[in-house]
């Protein structure tokens, strides 16, 4: 082994201790920060080393080294202005538009690599033949499935499942379609049209399967698809012989993997029924049927402006309706306010609250909260019987009663106790639904008021009256 060698594969291993410290880092709001600077330094390092090696192969053209240039020097940019400039509440597009970049130069390096070293005359093994196959298929499915999330998250396509005809027995003929392609190229029977027919049939079925799922679901889909990536990344890494690609694909895949099942758990939906589609029609907001609204009791700014003031503890709920009013400046203000006068101030983060992973303490942080106010949801609903008020802002199935009795869409769903606190003020829009599209009960409690207005402004208008109120 040569000395360029040596140094690669310490620092591939350096990269790779620092990814996996970095993943440990995201684990909470406080060290994520620190987490993602720490695996981008790993990355780069590796990136570099890569470089570095294909300089002393010799193997590159200088053709070769003018698109890797130009590659970097677009890819970098494009990447830097979408992460500067790309508001928070449209980063999960994003993910997605990045994971189908992933997914598609996964897909990349295995077609390049057959249709230069495969078929009959070439010198790939079963086993590689095999890996290309499976990357091929993994990345191109993962590329068009992630552009049309991505397209869905954006409103650049309806948001609601599209349901197409006789969908599962077309997605069934498709997927044979791949596996018929796939022993044709493994065995070599087919060569190079039966990999056009699996690159053809993958895209169709990206397509297709994301296509029938609710613009709500998307999270899900979209880690799914990045867990996808993963594994398609690792496959290209076995393709090419590259270390370092087998082990940032297998974390992504692995990390991916794990965390779709943890959304999927919180949402109390099984990952199966979400990829069978049908289901959230994107961000429902009807009012509720007839007569359901009786039982509401409303509340003014003033009068919520006294419970708050004068609570010894206030527990505040954040959820989706936060982010789409973008209030997260004016709710911390107000929280500030209570603490003035000597109010405790908690945030209660469920796990699937807003849209996306993480989606509150990525909000409140940005506002500046303090990462020790926002308390997991094992941990403060417990809390809320000492509470004299739950101010729940935006959020809505997270908050559903429903869930604790079986029969309901939302059972089973672990959600925040608000109702277990003295009172509930809920600030929305209206009685509209939340991403489930089921009447929220907590909103005929007698201990519930609604202060229906969107958030920004009830917000505001909560810390002028706050602000007002003497003693
Ligand atoms: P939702 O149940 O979706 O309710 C959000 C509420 O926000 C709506 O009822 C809406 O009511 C209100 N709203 C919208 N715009 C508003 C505005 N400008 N001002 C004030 N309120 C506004 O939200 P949640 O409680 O956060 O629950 C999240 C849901 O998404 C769960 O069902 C979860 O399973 C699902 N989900 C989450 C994820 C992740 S990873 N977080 C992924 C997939 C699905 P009005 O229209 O009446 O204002």
């Amino acid at each position: 082994m040569s000395a360029v060698d040596v140094v690669v594969r310490l620092v591939y291993l350096a990269a790779a201790t620092l990814f996996v410290i970095g993943l440990h880092l995201m684990n909470s709001p406080a060290t994520a920060r620190r987490g993602n600077v720490l695996s981008a330094v790993g990355m780069g390092a590796a990136v570099a080393v890569t470089l570095v090696l294909l300089l002393a192969a010799q193997t590159v053209t200088p053709a070769g080294w003018a698109v890797i240039a130009v590659g970097t020097l677009v890819g970098s940019a494009a990447g830097l202005y979408a992460a500067r400039r790309v508001a928070m509440t449209a980063m999960p597009q994003l993910v997605s538009l990045f994971n189908a970049v992933g997914g598609g130069a996964a897909a990349l390096i295995g077609i390049h690599d057959y249709l230069r070293f495969g078929g009959p005359d070439g010198d790939l093994t079963l086993l590689t033949t095999t890996a290309v196959t499976l990357d091929v298929i993994i990345g191109t499915v993962a590329f068009s499935g992630s552009l049309v999330a991505s397209a869905k998250l954006q409103g650049w396509m309806p948001g609601r499942p599209l349901l197409l005809p006789l969908r599962g027995a077309v997605n069934l003929v498709v997927a044979a379609v791949i596996a018929v392609a796939s022993v044709g190229l493994i065995a070599e029977l087919a060569g190079t049209p039966a990999l056009l027919l699996i690159v053809v049939a993958a895209l169709l079925l990206g397509v297709l399967v994301v296509l029938a799922i609710g613009g709500a679901d998307m999270p899900v889909v979209v880690s799914l698809l990045n867990s996808c990536t993963g594994v398609a990344v690792a496959m290209a890494g076995f393709v090419i012989g590259n270390s370092m690609l087998i082990i940032a694909g297998a974390l992504v895949g692995a990390s991916g993997g794990i965390l779709t099942k943890l959304m999927a758990d919180a949402m109390n939906r099984p990952i199966r029924a979400i990829l069978v589609g049908g289901y959230g029609t994107g961000d429902a907001a009807g009012a509720l049927p007839g007569g359901a609204g009786d039982g509401v009791r409303t509340i003014d700014a003033d009068d919520a402006a006294i419970r708050l003031a004068y609570a010894g503890r206030v527990i505040i709920v954040p959820g989706y309706g936060l982010a789409a009013a973008q209030a997260q400046h004016e709710l911390h203000e107000l929280a500030e306010l209570l603490e003035e006068r000597g109010v405790r101030v908690d945030y209660a983060i469920h796990p699937v609250a807003g849209r996306m992973p993480g989606h509150m303490n990525v909000l409140l942080a940005e506002a500046k909260v303090p990462y020790s106010q926002m308390r997991e949801m094992d941990e403060i609903n417990p809390e809320f019987p000492r509470a004299a008020v739950a101010l729940v802002v935006g959020a809505n199935d997270v908050t559903n009663p429903a869930a604790r009795r079986p029969g309901t869409p939302v059972s089973g769903m672990p959600i925040l106790d608000v109702d277990r606190a003295e009172t509930v003020i809920v600030v929305k829009r209206s009685l509209g639904h939340g991403y489930a599209g089921i009447d929220n009960e907590l909103y005929t409690d007698p201990r519930t008021r609604m202060y229906l207005a969107d958030a920004k402004t009830a917000l505001s208008e909560l810390g002028t009256a706050v602000k007002t109120l003497v003693g």
